[in-house]
């Protein structure tokens, strides 16, 4: 709830975190003909909404319909909510429902970390091995792995 909230003052609302510097390094990766803002407010365009996620609930998003997926991205969350390697796998699984056959499952996070701070706060992370997060995308059917 505090997530979504967050998230929605920074895209529509009064949020005050700076995200200028982003999508500045953005437009140089990309297209430095069109200005910063530009790239920022095509984002924000496109964004749909922000809605409630579990992904240990069978019904992850809990009763919203989407589309498949091109991408897929999460940052630092899987190994939040999955308390061990087999819900991490169960979750692979329920995950890829959501891709498009081709699509692309981005995962930022760092291998072996036991937790994970937001500011004063201190999430809970699975110390998950590189052959262990391999082998559970593969079991959910994906092909391809590129790890950096
Ligand atoms: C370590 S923080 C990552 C925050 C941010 N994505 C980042 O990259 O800094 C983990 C996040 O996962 C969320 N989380 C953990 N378990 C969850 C669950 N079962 N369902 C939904 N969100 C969960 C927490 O609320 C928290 O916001």
């Amino acid at each position: 709830m505090v997530n979504r909230k967050y998230l929605n003052d920074a895209l529509f609302g009064s949020g005050k975190q700076d995200y200028s510097s982003i999508f500045k390094f953005l437009t140089k990766l990309s297209d430095e003909r069109q200005p910063w803002s530009k790239h920022s407010d095509d984002f924000k365009g496109k964004v749909r909404g922000i809605f409630p996620c579990d992904p240990l609930k069978d019904d992850i998003f809990k009763g919203s319909y989407f589309p498949l997926f091109d991408v897929i991205t999460t940052s630092f969350c899987l190994d939040s909510a999955a308390p061990d390697v087999e819900t991490y796998g169960k979750i692979a699984k329920k995950i890829s429902k959501y891709l498009k056959i081709g699509g692309h499952l981005v995962i930022v996070g760092v291998l072996a970390e036991t937790y994970y701070n937001v500011g004063e706060h201190k999430y809970f992370a699975l110390a998950i091995a590189e052959d262990e997060v391999k082998s559970s995308w593969e079991g959910a059917g994906f092909s391809k792995y590129m790890y950096n």
